[in-house]
């Protein structure tokens, strides 16, 4: 049943290298996992540093695997000294970007109006966004993480219609989760992602809800992937510092591709 149900969704594996690998050393990682992921049955995504885009998008060009970025800014073009434009990604080639992530948010300032903006331009775009979200220790502590979370997501998503939205996954990162080496349980995740999936259902209804892709991030590694990615509703999984190695990352996917249609 689990199974039927999470077959109608897109399943993602997406790497988050972070500020991590050199320009010089970008193609030997994109090939290594090019080579290793070759019949993947899920989508892959791999997201480098802007400078890195460009050598990682000729790298993996005819390998099936998509490039994504870390970050993308809510204009077209202008007086924005620093910032890289969504029409800039999808010219080089991108296809996906990660926006809020809670390193973002927490030592860059993003705020869920930020957050909002970018979203929002970024599917007018056409580029998928992965929107995530996630609660601090201390809010979860205190029980309020549901709270949070849907803060999070009624003000990300405000104004956006629900024509943009298939081109929207949303990430569930608990912070507390983060490169910390502590994992939710695969339970605690699934019981977030579906939360997440209701509250999508209360603003865009249940056929858009049901059919969206929601994924879990915060330490995900070798040893866990199967626990997490057999979760009802976890149709993915956000990975940080494991998708620096190509061999991790690789049995990452190919976990994921088992339950992918
Ligand atoms: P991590 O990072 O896998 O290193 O915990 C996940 C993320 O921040 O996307």
């Amino acid at each position: 049943m689990i199974l039927l149900v999470k077959s109608k969704r897109k399943i993602i594996v997406v790497g988050n290298w972070k500020m991590n690998v050199l320009p010089s050393q970008t193609e030997n990682l994109a090939k290594d996992i090019a080579n290793l992921c070759c019949t993947p049955k899920c989508e892959i995504v791999i997201c480098p540093p802007y400078v890195c885009i460009h050598d990682a998008v000729r790298t993996v060009k005819d390998s099936g695997i998509k490039v994504g970025a870390q970050n993308c800014h809510w204009d077209e073009a202008g007086a924005f000294t620093g910032e890289i434009s969504a029409e800039m990604l999808a010219d080089i080639g991108v296809n996906y970007v990660i926006i809020g992530h809670s390193e973002r948010r927490q030592y860059f300032g993003e705020t869920d109006k930020t957050v909002n903006m970018r979203v929002k331009y970024a599917l007018s775009k056409d580029i998928n966004v992965i929107m995530c979200v996630g609660e601090t220790l201390e809010q979860r502590k205190s029980g309020r993480e549901k709270e949070v979370i849907s803060e999070q997501i009624f003000k990300g998503l405000k104004d956006i219609s629900s024509e943009n939205i298939d081109k929207l996954i949303i990430a569930y990162e608990p912070i507390w989760a983060i490169g910390t080496g502590e994992t939710a349980t695969p339970s605690q995740a699934n019981d977030m992602c579906k939360f997440i999936r209701s509250c999508v259902s209360k603003y865009y209804g249940h056929e858009i809800a049901s059919s969206m892709t929601i994924q879990y991030g915060g330490s995900v590694k070798k040893s866990n992937i199967s626990d997490i990615i057999s979760q009802s509703d976890i149709d993915g999984v956000l990975v940080g510092g494991a998708s620096l190695n190509a061999n991790d990352f690789a049995f990452i996917v190919s976990e994921a591709s088992k339950i992918a249609f």
